[in-house]
């Protein structure tokens, strides 16, 4: 037997006992008279003492011993003179009878007990079963594990059943590329790895599973970002009959009961919601951080009656104009003002103009644009204070909001203004059902290709399919989205409308989606769903920014296991098997 306890397991109840431990060591002080050893497992740390008076076999042994060896050891439990208050077991240590060493350790590239300094992510990452035994890993994945537990017992006590669908399966439209994989049996035929399990679960609706969800592996090969890895984990729900308000309360229950589970927080339920429209208007982006405020305020209106010749030409080309009112914001120097434009220059926006209030006067190089009465009419409207920076941006709209979005951000986390352990939930819905895609001339599905059309908007599909909203909606908290999902279409002509709209031929319809046509033919029910980024929730819950934090074995940001060197290349017998000749083969330097 190797361990009676964990080595978080002993408290002052236990002295006395007898007790088998068994760990990795943490940290060894040889005082001389007598050896400490910090004893460490996944549970915490445990003090042994060896003293050459109790047994001087086990005390020359442990003079040998070194960081991060797996020993094991039996002996008796005792008070501590001098309680440490800061690990569970901080109030006894074991004074050791006899040690055995079940397996030694090289010197680890990085300390493990030192978990505070900070060590470069390409070591840890490649070492990264070393990383798991320390603590700031260890805690994220304890937490992903308790929020993907609490996650199986709601929906399943809510009725939902857990049903796998096929990780090698036909290509799914939520586009990204595809990960493929080769048929051996079928040369030249390929499988593709689901960026999400979307038509299997609405296939399981026409089954008449009308509640399913999974805890599934996504794949999408698609431009690497801190908060995107190619493989990730979606919890993925749909429902028949019950349309987005009853998912809507669902999942905030939901949410509500991981947030307490897991952070011992109550989040205030229902969640604030937003048009897709209104979001972009006020913060340039469909996933707003709500933690701070910044508004944008359009003030084409105001503009116009200016002679500021910038603006009225941005006016004339469709332009527009929006401003933000830094509160408190007078402090900052020419300098920080002159670095904000440099900020948003590479979005496309050449400047900015800036407005700076002080003894109740407003003081900036345009305000001699601006006749007095329209000066006032701007200080209504964005309510400028004595101390208020006012920044204004004119551009092409989509240029205006990306660039002050991006500068929001920057100056909420340049002030300060972003508190820890705040969490600020946004439905944003009435998602377009299409934009164009300029590049390829055509239609593009927003969200995928099932999404229903906003009832009241269906006169319009076939005339104006820009103006046509979706009954789609995500779900936004502190500025990421994390989740998305919509009601479907489950009438057979309406979808098959939509994916001509696409510009998707019908040779090409039937060939990619002709079985799921086919099946909705087959009495379908309404139904709609939603899938949560389940590691970005867990990155929400663990308070970090990066999802490599939450993954226990993730990808660097070119798609790279470090650890086990993938992708390789395969040998000629592999690829002759599948029948795939390369084209061409780029060695990586790892
Ligand atoms: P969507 O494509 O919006 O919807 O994905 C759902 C959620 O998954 C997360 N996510 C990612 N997380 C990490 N890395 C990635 N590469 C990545 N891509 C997406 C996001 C996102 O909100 N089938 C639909 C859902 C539905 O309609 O029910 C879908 O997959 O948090």
């Amino acid at each position: 037997m190797f361990r009676t306890h964990t080595l978080g397991d002993l408290n002052k109840t236990d002295v006395g006992k007898k007790v088998t431990l068994s760990g990795w060591i943490n940290k060894r002080r040889d005082l001389g008279s007598m050896i400490f050893i910090d004893l460490r497992d996944r549970y915490g740390k445990t003090q042994l003492v060896l003293d050459p008076e109790v047994s001087s076999i086990a005390y020359e042994k442990a003079k040998d011993f070194k960081n991060e060896w797996v020993i094991s050891i039996t002996g008796e439990v005792v008070l501590r003179e001098k309680v440490n208050p800061n690990i569970k077991t901080g109030e006894i240590e074991v004074v050791v009878e006899d040690t055995q060493v079940l397996s030694k350790a090289k010197t680890t590239p990085f300390s493990i007990f030192d978990d505070k300094t900070q060590t470069n992510e390409e070591l840890r990452l490649k070492y990264r079963y070393l990383d798991i035994r320390r603590e700031p890993l260890l805690e994220k994945l304890k937490i992903r594990h308790l929020a993907m537990q609490e996650t199986r017992n709601f929906f399943s006590e809510n009725g939902f059943l857990e049903v796998t669908t096929p990780s090698l399966c036909k290509s799914t439209p939520e586009g990204a590329r595809d990960y493929l994989v080769p048929s051996r049996l079928f040369a030249g035929n390929f499988y593709a790895l689901p960026q999400s399990p979307q038509i299997f679960k609405q296939l399981l609706m026409v089954g008449s599973i009308d509640k399913y969800f999974q805890i599934v592996t996504c794949f999408r090969d698609e431009d690497p970002r801190a908060d995107r890895q190619p493989e990730f984990t979606q919890i993925d729900v749909e429902m028949s009959f019950d349309g987005k308000e009853k998912l809507f309360s669902l999942v905030e229950e939901h949410l509500k009961r991981v947030f307490r589970k897991c952070k011992n927080i109550d989040i205030k339920i229902p969640f604030k919601r937003m048009s897709h429209f209104e979001s972009l208007e006020k913060y340039g982006t469909d996933k707003p951080d709500l933690r701070f405020e910044m508004e944008f305020h359009r003030i084409d209106d105001i503009a116009k009656k200016s002679t500021f010749a910038i603006f009225l030409d941005v006016l004339k080309t469709n332009g527009c104009i929006k401003a933000i009112n830094v509160k408190g914001g007078v402090d900052l120097s020419r300098k920080k003002l002159d670095n904000f434009t440099a900020f948003v220059n590479p979005f496309g926006l050449k400047g900015l103009a800036f407005i700076k209030k002080t003894d109740n006067t407003l003081s900036s190089n345009i305000t001699k644009f601006f006749k007095e009465d329209v000066l006032k009419e701007l200080e209504n409207k964005l309510d400028i204070q004595n101390g208020d920076l006012i920044i204004i941006a004119a551009e092409k709209e989509g240029i205006v909001n990306q660039a002050l979005d991006h500068l929001r951000r920057k100056i909420a986390s340049d002030r300060n203004l972003i508190k820890e352990n705040v969490f600020k939930f946004l439905w944003v819905d009435d998602f377009p059902l299409f934009e164009f895609d300029e590049e390829n001339n055509r239609l593009k599905a927003m969200h995928h290709p099932f999404t229903a059309p906003c009832t009241k908007d269906l006169d319009v599909l076939e005339k104006e399919p820009l103006k046509v909203r979706a009954d789609a909606y995500d779900l936004v908290l502190n500025g990421y989205e994390i989740a998305g999902g919509s009601q479907r279409i489950y009438d057979s002509s309406l979808q098959a409308q939509i994916f001509k709209l696409l510009n998707l031929s019908d040779v090409e319809i039937r060939q990619k989606f002709g079985f799921f046509i086919d099946a909705l033919k087959y009495g379908t029910p309404p139904h709609g769903g939603i899938a949560y980024g389940f590691d970005r929730l867990i990155m929400m819950l663990t308070n970090t920014d990066n999802i490599r934090d939450v993954i226990a074995f993730p990808k660097t940001l070119k798609g790279l296991d470090l650890m086990s060197e993938a992708p390789c290349e395969v040998s000629e017998d592999q690829l002759n098997d599948l029948n795939i000749k390369t084209k061409d083969f780029h060695p990586i330097t790892w």
